[in-house]
């Protein structure tokens, strides 16, 4: 039997034996009693009993075992021109300081605070000194505009909302105090205190006895000691898309997240203590969460922070040039930063102006990767590259090549096999387990492996509904797939509203909300279509209000400004059609999916409980007017 086959069945036959010994890598005040109880199936809980901070063992332990003056988070920025490397000393330092203006603002443990902020250091200080003193942090993408941030405001009910005057997206300085102004004032929730990192592109303006400047807290701060949490206590809360405008709030605990995401580090990724990790991503999104604040610094590792893009920061030699300047033997991104990449620099000129000869592998996930991609990755990196399948809600790999495990070969189109911990099956429609190579609903059977979601924030019920209802003893991902033969997974797409744009999660009805609530609109969809670059792009369709007569050219612009304002130029919303009809089941039932379909020109048949087939010619017909369809 391989290693891999024999690591992995193990995990499923002796969950307990398997994790507890993961868990002896980690440093607790208190062990254990339990290493999986079910007594709340299916809302499992591990390590019940034990007490341990993940900031101790992601700072002080290194520390104290020999990596004081090693680096510990590399911070790069194009568009700032600024690199700074911080040791594990400094890092210790700033997170305990900063600790300890949190706790002078009023934080203490079981506190929410919110980050909103860009990809510096301070990202990082602020989510480690929350898990220093056993508050829970949120921390909201950047690119979310005001009144997703005020939703996330009023669901956590944070005491205190780090943030910073601006961020910088490639050439652009974009302000963000404004933004995080508004969504205080919509949100229902009063926060008590803000601290703003000024950053010198743009000062902010202060309000006087809530905002407080970061570096003079930081100046006059008393530095505060790790405070012990169960190892159930949420670490943080990670807002994701659903369905609906309400974001869900992903749950992630103490215990089990520390003990798995330390574990990935060199089974899953092959890195080892003192080598550096880049997750070229966003600490907003959960691979910044595992991969950036917490993953390689767990490890004795060194975290990489990197603000900028693939592309235009100020070429597409941008990684080339980290990976090599750093020593970087292992990137993590979405593959469309290397369509963006491949786009500018199809030959891999630039790839061969660095000196990568320490640079081992490759992994990509967030979205499906294409062959091409992922062909042109390997021929130009000369590096196994990992297509691996992740959730926000599962924290990290569901299915990949474990490469500290085994190199097994990838299959193109594939996740390939699922990881320890991970009971990956297909269920049919009638909720029954599917033969090989069938498509159905991807699931794992429970309990799922540590470092899942525990919940959702305050929501247990929607939690339920959402993942446990539908098949009883699974979790639903969401998407749908199939198995091979060899155990190689095959993920085909979502059955829900979500969408991938450029590697960030959205829901589409998210965007519906917005769209109905424009005067005008009587009703509307919005679909994912297939984009080159991005994986997909939102596209909507609105039906007017009879009797609007206004310019159609006039209300899409105003509901494409609308879902950049409530939701955030991160969505990427650029088109709304007008339509006179959409199509629906004989049920109201819009018939999105094929929408998506005749808008990609991929053959479709028309379902037999349409209520009236000729609305679909008119959908091609609109979908053409914009470059979609083209083949309908
Ligand atoms: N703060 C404020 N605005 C942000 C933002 C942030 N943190 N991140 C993105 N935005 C804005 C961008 O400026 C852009 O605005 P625009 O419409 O005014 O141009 C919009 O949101 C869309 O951004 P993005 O999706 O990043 O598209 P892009 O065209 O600027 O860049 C890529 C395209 C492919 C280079 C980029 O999407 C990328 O690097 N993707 C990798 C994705 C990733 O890391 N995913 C995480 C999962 S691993
Ligand atoms: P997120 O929660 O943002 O990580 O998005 C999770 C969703 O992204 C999954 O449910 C999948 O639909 C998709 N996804 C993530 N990784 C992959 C991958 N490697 N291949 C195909 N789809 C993926």
């Amino acid at each position: 039997m391989s290693s891999y086959d024999s690591i992995y069945r193990r995990s499923l036959t002796d969950p307990a034996g398997f994790w507890g010994e993961a868990a002896a890598e980690i440093d607790w005040f208190k062990p254990w009693d339990k290493v999986v109880d079910d007594s709340r199936a299916p809302f499992y809980r591990w390590f019940v009993g034990g007490e341990l901070n993940t900031c101790y063992n992601a700072l002080d332990r290194h520390v104290a075992g020999g990596r004081a003056e090693q680096a510990a988070l590399i911070y790069d920025s194009p568009v700032t021109e600024t690199i700074q490397v911080l040791t594990f000393k400094e890092m210790l330092d700033l997170v305990s300081r900063f600790a300890g203006v949190l706790r002078r603002l009023g934080v203490n443990k079981g506190d929410r605070v919110i980050i909103y902020m860009p990809m510096v250091p301070q990202a990082v200080v602020a989510m480690l000194a929350c898990a220093r003193l056993g508050a829970i942090h949120s921390v909201v993408f950047g690119g979310f505009a005001s009144h997703e941030l005020s939703t996330r405001i009023n669901d956590a009910t944070p005491k205190v909302v780090v943030s910073a005057s601006c961020g910088i997206e490639g050439s652009k300085v974009l302000p963000y105090k404004p933004l995080l102004d508004a969504a205080l004032d919509m949100a229902s929730h009063k926060v008590s205190a803000c601290v703003i990192l000024q950053r010198p592109q743009i000062q902010a303006p202060l309000t006087s006895g809530r905002d407080h400047d970061w570096d003079e807290q930081m100046a006059g701060a008393t530095p505060v000691d790790c405070v012990p949490v169960a190892a159930t206590d949420p670490l943080y809360i990670l807002y994701t898309s659903g369905t609906t405008g309400q974001p869900k709030g992903i749950v992630r605990d103490n215990g089990s997240h520390t003990v798995a995401t330390q574990w990935t580090m060199q089974h899953f990724y092959t890195i080892q203590p003192g080598e550096t990790m880049w997750a070229a991503s966003d600490v907003g999104w959960q691979v910044g969460h595992s991969y950036i604040a917490y993953g390689p610094m767990l490890h004795g590792a060194t975290a990489t922070l990197y603000e900028g893009k693939p592309v235009g920061t100020p070429d597409a030699g941008a990684f080339w040039r980290v990976i090599s300047r750093h020593r970087i033997p292992v990137l993590f991104t979405a593959p469309t930063a290397f369509r963006a990449i491949k786009r500018e620099d199809p030959d891999g000129q630039l790839v061969k102006q660095y000196d990568l000869s320490h640079f081992r592998a490759l992994f990509l996930a967030g979205e499906r990767s294409d062959p091409d991609t992922l062909q042109w990755a390997e021929k130009h990196l000369n590096v196994p590259v990992i297509d691996h399948w992740w959730q926000t809600e599962t924290g990290w790999a569901i299915a990949g090549v474990p490469l500290g495990i085994e190199r097994f070969p990838v299959k193109y189109g594939s996740t390939s096999k699922a990881m320890p911990g991970w009971n990956v099956q297909v269920l049919g429609a009638d909720g029954q387990p599917v033969g090989t190579n069938q498509e159905g609903a991807l699931v794992m059977k429970l309990p799922m492996a540590p470092g899942a979601f525990t919940t959702l924030w305050n929501a247990e019920q929607r939690c339920r509904d959402a993942y446990y209802e539908e098949n009883p003893g699974y979790y639903t991902t969401g998407d749908s797939g199939y198995i091979d033969d060899e155990g190689y997974i095959f993920v085909m797409g979502r059955v829900d509203d979500v969408i991938n744009v450029a590697g960030h999660r959205l829901s589409t009805g998210a965007m519906e909300e917005v769209l109905a609530s424009h005067q005008d609109v009587a009703e509307c969809a919005v679909i994912g279509v297939t984009d080159e670059m991005k994986g997909q792009l939102p596209l909507g369709f609105i039906v007017l209000k009879s009797g609007v007569e206004r310019p159609h050219e006039e209300i899409s612009k105003e509901v494409v400004a609308m879902v950049r304002e409530r939701i955030g130029p991160v969505a990427a919303f650029k088109t709304a059609l007008v339509v006179n009809r959409l199509p629906k089941t004989r049920s109201g039932k819009i018939l999105r999916g094929t929408m998506h379909k005749i808008a990609d020109s991929v053959e479709y048949k028309v379902p037999a409980t349409i209520d009236d087939p000729t609305i679909l010619t008119e959908i091609g017909a609109a979908l053409k007017t914009v470059g979609y369809a083209t083949k309908a």
